[in-house]
């Protein structure tokens, strides 16, 4: 991991126990543009690493205290990112072989020419220079990967897990929390999503959401090493157990809706000022994206609780309806539950039929309804004793215009129109309104006209006593192929079998098959 960027000059620490040396070269490559340290041995030159980044290091092999190879070895174990190249006074092959296994970028025996050190020191900055600007691309590519993905999702977990681990592998952080913005409480912030290092997930220091709020001026994000960090911890002890952290608002139109706070628990880890810009230009996009997914998320349950309460609505305008047809019925004895009993034979018929769930729905609520046209006709004409006149019968015969009426205007109700405009429409092109045939008439026409007529027969009506059962049953055959569909009859007759009818008491023949059909 890189751990510092040079924006200025590059760095050279000349390490060497001969002040001559340290100064020869420190002033040539001070000409040469570039900011010269020295150091008087291993140790030292180590303790500067550690306290300031250097692009290179010329160090020479032998030195008291700490010699080359040592310094190599230390800088190798603390993976500084800095090349190094050993001077040799004692050179043999050996050495230099030792020296370049140990990582060294390249060697110079001692006596040497200045300029063949200058050579060597801008070909190294050059392949470092190059070998950082891959980085960069690299990372580059690697955000602009994360930054596209954090902006195609819809939802907001996917969004935070991206962010968080961005934080926890980019930074190298060793602890990092998300917190989000409270829907209900506007100003309260909630850890949303939690990564820690393993080792680290009892070190988690929370820090003071309110010194951050203020912290963040400007939308600023907050960096903070050494003593800077008490500020933002509640505790003494959290401070001084971080070493580094960092804390970048989630901004929306100048509104926190949230904040990502890394902290590093290990000693020499700090982060820099390019992984503080890396992780707000992500932050940054991961805001919007998390306000999107949350926004979208409120469509989502609005549209749902929209469509929850439409239903009951559609649910309770079919109840009316269905209560207005019950009502009209029970003005009349003879009429009393008859469309409840249709729509029950319907049914029988449908399942015959193999018809599915929610088309046997269809099937029972339109034969609940299907007179509802008679809504318009007045009820002495309707309950009438004796034999209709002409005009009578005109009139009786709109009710399954008007049902159409009633219903055709309300969309959800509007599949029940088929059933309530033609259950009186004959097989061979006899009936009404249309004057429909054979298969152009909707087949839940044809079902309800199958159950309308076998009820009709046997109950009591004003102007007739009930048929049994068998003769009901004689008179459908009879009208299969003129009145009714001989398919459906077949089918209502196989499932009337099949539950008994056929078998029972002609005196008991309605009351105790529907008690059977209604249990269906
Ligand atoms: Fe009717």
């Amino acid at each position: 991991m890189e751990t510092a960027r040079h924006e200025e000059a590059p760095r050279v620490l000349v390490v060497d126990d001969e002040k001559v040396i340290r100064g020869i070269l420190s002033d040539f490559l001070t000409t040469e543009g570039l900011i010269v340290r020295t150091a008087e041995n291993g140790e030292a030159a180590l303790a500067e690493l550690q306290r300031r980044s250097y692009n290179l290091v010329i160090s020479d092999l032998k030195m008291p205290r700490m010699g080359g190879l040592e310094l190599l070895e230390a800088i190798n174990q603390l993976q500084l990112p800095v090349l190094t190249i050993i001077i040799s006074g004692f050179g043999t092959v050996e050495t230099a072989i030792e020296a370049m296994k140990r990582g060294a970028y390249d060697y110079v025996l001692k006596p040497f020419k200045v300029e063949d050190i200058v050579h060597i020191v801008k070909r190294a900055l050059e392949r470092q220079r190059l070998e950082r600007e891959n980085m960069r691309l690299r990372e580059a590519v690697s955000v602009y990967q994360i930054s596209e993905a954090i902006s195609q999702s819809l939802s907001v977990e996917p969004i935070l897990r991206l962010l968080v681990d961005t934080a926890v592998e980019e930074l190298g952080a060793d602890a990092v929390t998300l917190l989000l913005e409270d829907d209900e409480n506007s100003g309260q912030y909630s850890e949303r999503m939690r990564r820690c290092r393993d080792g680290h997930e009892d070190a988690l220091s929370q820090p003071k959401v309110g010194e951050l709020l203020r912290c963040y001026e400007g939308a600023m994000p907050v960096l903070a090493h050494g003593a800077k960090l008490q500020q933002f911890f509640a505790t003494e002890i959290d401070a001084e157990s971080v070493v580094a952290f960092c804390s970048i608002p989630l901004v929306v139109r100048h509104r926190i809706v949230g904040m990502l706070n890394a902290c590093s628990y290990t000693r020499g880890c700090k982060f820099n000022e390019g992984q503080r810009k890396m992780l707000a230009v992500l932050a940054s996009r991961a805001a919007f994206s998390i306000e999107n997914a949350r926004l979208y998320q409120h469509l989502l349950d609005s549209k749902q609780r929209l469509e929850v309460a439409n239903l009951s609505l559609e649910e309770n305008f079919r109840q009316t309806i269905v209560g207005f047809a019950n009502a009209l019925e029970e003005s009349d004895r003879y009429t009393r539950g008859h469309s409840e009993r249709v729509s029950h034979f319907a049914r029988l018929i449908g399942e015959g039929l193999g018809l599915s769930e929610r088309d046997l729905d269809r099937v029972v609520l339109s034969a609940k309804v299907h007179d509802i046209g008679k809504i318009g006709i007045p009820s002495e004409k309707l309950n009438k004793a004796g034999r209709l006149t002409p005009d009578e019968i005109a009139i009786f015969r709109t009710h399954p215009e008007k049902g159409r009426r009633i219903l055709d205007p309300i969309p959800f109700l509007r599949d029940l129109v088929p059933a309530v405009y033609c259950h009186h429409e004959c097989y061979d092109g006899s009936g009404y309104p249309q004057g429909l045939r054979g298969p152009d008439i909707p087949l839940i026409g044809r079902i309800i006209s199958v159950a309308d007529t076998y009820d009709a027969m046997t109950t009591d009506r004003a102007y007739r006593r009930a048929l049994p059962h068998a003769a009901a049953m004689a008179e459908i055959r009879r009208c299969a192929g003129t009145q009714l569909d001989p398919e459906i009859v077949a089918v209502f007759e196989r499932e009337l079998g099949r539950l008994g009818f056929d078998r029972a008491d002609p005196g008991q023949l309605v009351l105790p098959a529907m008690a059977l059909v209604g249990g269906i």
